[in-house]
């Protein structure tokens, strides 16, 4: 799963397939969108007309929580949308209702089993609800989608996903975060790069993955950009030190 993708929330139509595009043809090999997004045919448009060979990019979707009890029409839908036979990654986008539902869960795993999804996974599931389905079937969500930033920045969290064997996804890592932060604009500075790609590789140094959103060309291909530098200690401490939880 490489750990920077791009995300399509918020996009659809032609300027959905030209960020794709650009982002595929910029380097980026992992793509994140949801049923809900309705922006699945334009992902997979793009996909096909990069000429980038589908099984070098990674796809994941995300069954919505209103889906739960249909799950695998849910699915046959977004393969076909998608124009492809399988996704990288399938997660449940909200726990329905509110609760862990191992209902939902199991047919995850049996998607999985299939072949239809290579693997699988849950978003916005609290720690005690990821407990629920790894009591009830003795296997973990490969991955736990979840907003992350700087500003949410939580070690108990990551570490209760890192004990759990759960891949830690952050979203929505510039919304929650104000790249004006004199922190970050000094750090950025002193790199020589900008606010929004020392946000990007914070999260790499942390291992966590990041899927930032972008509609804009330069910033697709800036947010990628981020293997050039890295930060040290120091300047982690720093960014870890703008959280707004203790
Ligand atoms: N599982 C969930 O429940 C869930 C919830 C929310 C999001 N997500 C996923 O996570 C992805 C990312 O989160 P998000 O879309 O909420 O927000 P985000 O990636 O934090 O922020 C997107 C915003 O940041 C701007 N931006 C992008 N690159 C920038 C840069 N280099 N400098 C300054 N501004 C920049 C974008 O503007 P332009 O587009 O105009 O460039 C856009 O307004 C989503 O697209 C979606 O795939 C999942």
């Amino acid at each position: 799963m490489p750990l920077v993708g791009l995300g399509t929330w918020q996009m659809t139509g032609r300027r959905c397939q030209a960020a794709v595009r650009h982002a595929l043809e910029v380097g980026y090999r992992h793509l994140d969108t949801a049923t809900m997004y309705r922006n699945e045919r334009d992902v997979g448009r793009a996909i096909r007309d990069s000429g980038v060979p589908r099984e070098q990019v990674f796809v994941t979707t995300k069954l919505p929580p209103g889906a739960a009890g249909r799950e695998r029409r849910t699915l046959d839908d977004s393969l076909r949308a998608l124009g492809t036979e399988y996704v990288d990654l399938w997660l449940v986008h909200w726990p329905p209702r509110g609760r862990a539902l191992l209902s939902t869960w199991k047919e995850l795993l049996a998607a999985r089993d299939q072949g239809l999804a290579r693997a699988v996974g849950v978003s916005n599931y609290s720690p005690a609800q990821l407990d629920e389905l790894i009591d009830a079937t003795g296997v973990a969500p490969q991955v736990n989608q979840i907003p992350w930033a700087p500003a949410l920045y939580d070690p108990a969290l990551a570490d209760d996903h890192r004990r759990r064997g759960v891949v830690l996804e952050g979203y929505s890592p510039f919304k929650n975060t104000d790249l004006r932060h004199p922190v970050l604009v000094e750090i950025a500075a002193r790199h020589q790069v900008t606010p929004a790609q020392v946000v990007v590789r914070w999260h790499v140094d942390h291992e966590v993955v990041v899927i930032p959103k972008s509609a804009t060309p330069e910033r697709i291909a800036a947010n990628l950009d981020v293997l050039g530098f890295s930060l040290d200690a120091g300047e982690l401490a720093r960014i870890d030190g703008l959280a707004r939880v203790s």
